[in-house]
């Protein structure tokens, strides 16, 4: 197939431009090539380039700085997807996009499901959600990924913070009532691809399984990394003064992901500890 992929350059735009381009012709376009704010260049994109399959992976990711920057939080989370799926449309293009477990309100005490409501509490969660809405009033023809708590080679992330903090002050604090699903982007583009394979078409949960929260996740990295040594403190989110406001609860049912494909996704503690191995080894190689 012939895939346009928006964001290769993003963390995991990164993974999917690896993960699909042995099987697939993929030609990656990031802010340099295209603005997909602009409903002209995303049209001219999938004009020029005459894909079977766009993929979305770029987006306003930074949650705290989504409180300030609404206008161009809203414009490349919600707006920008509109684009991609008007221009998509009227040639029968499938498009993939990810949204975000930030759209429900936390406030569970079991995995969401697909058909749960949704009830964001922060305006990141709230442009994505308008996104979403966007994608389903324009097309059928879409596989949107709700994902969470993501972590790879490429782009900052929570990983490569704890790691940075404890190096250099030799004691973290971490919020200890936030619960959630870490997730490899590794895993999430393969089981994108699996989703194409299968000719999945709806809105999918799909993350590493299991969940934890923050605390837990960070004495996992500090364990593989051999920093055990460093302290570490549980506090509560309400110590932390953040602009955004996280669910407290966000863990994502991925049965009607097993269900269609018939596979399940690593639990996340050993989704973290392949990766931690894969990152090691490349620093170690000087790659
Ligand atoms: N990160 C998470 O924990 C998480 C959790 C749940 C869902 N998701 C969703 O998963 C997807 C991928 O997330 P990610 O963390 O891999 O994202 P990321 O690393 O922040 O990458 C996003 C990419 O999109 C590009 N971009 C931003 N605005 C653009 C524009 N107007 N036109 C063209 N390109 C633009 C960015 O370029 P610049 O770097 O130049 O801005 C960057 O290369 C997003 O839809 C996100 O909402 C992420």
């Amino acid at each position: 197939m012939k895939v346009l992929l928006l964001g290769h350059k993003g963390m995991l735009g990164n993974d999917l431009m690896a993960q699909f381009k042995y099987r697939h012709e993929v030609i990656g376009m990031d802010r340099e090539e295209i603005n997909i704010t602009s409903a002209s260049e995303c049209r001219r994109a999938v004009a020029d380039v005459q894909p079977q399959l766009v993929i979305n992976a770029a987006g306003f990711t930074n949650v705290d700085a989504c409180e300030t920057a609404k206008e161009e939080c809203f414009a490349v989370n919600a707006e920008a997807v509109k684009n991609i799926a008007e221009a998509c449309r009227d040639r029968n293009i499938t498009v993939i996009h990810y949204s975000t477990d930030y759209v429900f309100d936390g406030n569970g005490n079991r995995p969401y499901t697909e058909d749960d409501p949704c009830n964001p509490i922060n305006t990141y969660g709230a442009s994505k959600l308008t996104g979403e809405h966007h994608l389903r009033r324009l097309t059928d023809n879409f596989i949107l990924i709700r994902t969470a708590w993501l972590y790879g080679a490429k782009g900052k992330n929570f990983v490569q913070a704890i790691l940075e903090r404890a190096r250099s002050t030799g004691q973290l604090t971490v919020v200890n009532d936030q619960t959630g699903s870490p997730t490899c982007t590794r895993d999430l583009a393969a089981a994108t691809e699996l989703l194409v394979d299968k000719n999945a078409r709806g809105i999918f949960h799909v993350t590493n399984r299991g969940s934890c929260t923050w605390y837990d996740f960070a004495r996992k990295i500090l364990k593989e990394a051999r920093l055990d040594t460093v302290e570490i403190l549980p506090i509560k989110t309400g110590e932390l003064q953040r602009a955004a406001k996280r669910p407290a609860y966000s863990v994502m049912s991925a049965q009607k992901f097993v269900t269609l494909t018939g596979k399940t996704m690593q639990p996340w503690q050993l989704a973290f500890s392949d990766y931690f191995k894969f990152i090691s080894s490349r620093t170690c190689s000087g790659a």
